[in-house]
């Protein structure tokens, strides 16, 4: 993987106590107490809670003190949590023996606050049953602690607390990975993007990846147009990045919920991007699975009404998919417009031309338009493709116009449309009023009596009229369907 597909936040992920900025108030209570486990001493409170807002160092200072210490890092995240059997076979093996080379332990449980959501009895007590047997420091984080559920855990740990990270600590830190990076960045431009991100340093790190990468620099017009605040909806390509770089349920839930797409577009973007980010086929194979789950729930909520069920289209295409990746890499990848969605706009013309083409001749053959579309249209594509003598008859009976037997005819329709012509003409000789009008006139007659229907088959270059035979009905009239022109046209 070279380093430029690495998101700059695993990248400049902390690697020392030092290196995380500000939060001095948790590192005076967490280092203390992390030293008396180190000198073989186990304080009184065997886990830490660090709480605080997201992206303000929690998981990066345990992560930068396993580091320091040389200590071996054990970490669990919220969607293990919901099952009591791999809490209890892991994290009891990591609490109770000691590693192969005598390397000290330090156990994670990352967000714990995800198990408040699931109601897993099971799985705190598993939480609480770890904590009372450990024999290595275990650290929680949570963006939330006060949950009542948490209690048992609150009581059971030190507790923590992470601050909102200052202005100037997250510009400090936007700048020395502009300088690590060699990229040019004006001072305005961090300051605008510190102060948008809100103290959440993770989503400052990647606005600035996103503007360094896209852009090569880093100016304040840039910062300016393309970083906005936090409770902002995102763009289509911020949603794919925010939910493939997702580390946990709740993150990858954010993603989807803040995305300024309608439902289905949200699903095919994601259908087209998951080969792109994933490359182990069983993590591709996980996430379609996933998302083809949240489609069936989709698929009901429309069939029933029931729009309680979009919060499992939200898990499916969100957590589901985002941790479906087990062994693919993140890597820094181009997300796609959908095909589909490219498709459907290039075929949109095809697709109402057979839609008014159902309609047209189910009112014809007294059937439904469905019926139409799958009994009849195929047909009359084969009889039209192959046979076009015979087409521009049904043509002419049924009454279509230009651009219907364009579409039945596909390539065979000038074919089908020269037999349409020479056929109005044979119909016109006997009536008495073709003798005046069997020359082709590139004047438009427009039906303006109600008696006399007009035949207009357009081509490209000239407008030709046939005066066929007199119609009493007014509704046939009516009946004729728009041109793209806007003109009405009836065969007959
Ligand atoms: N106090 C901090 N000092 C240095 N980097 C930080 C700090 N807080 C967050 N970061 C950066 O933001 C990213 C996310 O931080 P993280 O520790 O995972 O946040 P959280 O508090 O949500 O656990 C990290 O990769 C790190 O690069
Ligand atoms: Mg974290």
């Amino acid at each position: 993987m070279s380093t430029r597909a690495l998101p700059w936040i695993i990248k400049y992920r902390p690697k020392r106590i030092a290196e995380v900025v500000d939060q001095e108030q948790a590192k005076k209570l967490f280092i203390p107490w992390l030293q008396q486990w180190l000198k073989g001493r186990p304080p009184e409170k065997k886990a830490a809670l660090f709480y605080g807002p997201a992206g303000c160092g929690k998981t990066s200072l345990v992560e930068a003190a396993a580091h320091e210490y040389n200590l071996e890092l054990i970490e669990m995240n919220a969607s293990d949590f919901r099952r009591k059997e791999d809490i209890e076979r892991i994290a009891k093996v990591a609490a109770t023996q000691m590693s192969l080379f005598g390397r000290k332990k330090i156990i994670l449980l990352d967000e714990v606050d995800g198990i408040s959501g699931t109601a897993d009895k099971g799985g705190l007590d598993a939480i609480l049953e770890l904590i009372n047997h450990t024999k290595h420091p275990i650290v929680m984080t949570a963006n939330d602690p006060w949950d009542q559920k948490l209690k048992p855990l609150r009581d059971a740990a030190l507790m923590v607390p992470f601050n909102r990270l200052p202005e100037h600590a997250v510009i400090e830190v936007l700048r020395r990975i502009c300088n690590a990076e060699g990229i040019y960045c004006e001072s305005e431009a961090l300051t605008i993007i510190a102060k948008r991100s809100e103290g959440d340093l993770r989503s400052a790190i990647n606005d600035l990846q996103a503007i360094a990468e896209g852009y090569g620099k880093v100016t304040k017009e840039l910062a300016e147009s393309l970083v906005v605040s936090r409770d902002r909806e995102y763009n289509p390509f911020e949603t794919l990045r925010a939910l493939f770089t997702s580390k946990y349920a709740w993150q990858a839930k954010r993603a989807i919920s803040h995305s300024n797409l309608d439902y289905d577009t949200l699903l095919q973007w994601i259908n087209e991007n998951i080969p792109l980010q994933y490359s182990d086929p069983e993590d591709v194979w996980r996430a379609y699975e996933a998302l083809a789950k949240a489609d069936v729930y989709y698929g009901r909520i429309w069939k029933t009404i029931s729009w309680d069920l979009l919060a499992y289209v939200f898990d499916m295409a969100g957590p589901g998919v985002a941790l479906s990746r087990k062994k693919s890499k993140f890597r820094w990848v181009k997300y796609q417009f959908p095909q589909k969605i490219l498709l459907m706009a290039r075929t949109k013309e095809a697709r109402e031309v057979r839609e008014a083409l159902a309609a047209h001749l189910a009112s014809h053959l007294h059937t439904s338009k469905a019926t139409v579309k799958n009994d009849v249209i195929p047909f009359l594509m084969v009889i039209f493709r192959h046979r076009p003598d015979y087409a521009a008859r049904i043509a002419i009976g049924y009454n279509l116009t230009e651009r219907m037997i364009k579409y039945l005819a596909g390539p065979a329709a000038s074919e089908v449309l020269e037999h349409v012509r020479k056929l109005m003409l044979r119909i016109e000789k006997p009536t008495p009023i073709t003798a005046r009008t069997t020359k082709p006139s590139t004047q438009t007659t427009p039906t303006t009596t109600t008696t006399t229907a007009t035949t207009s088959v357009t081509t490209s270059t000239s407008t030709r009229t046939y005066r066929t035979r007199r119609v009493t009905s007014r509704r046939r009239t009516s009946k004729g369907t728009k041109t793209s022109s806007g003109r009405q046209t009836t065969l007959f």
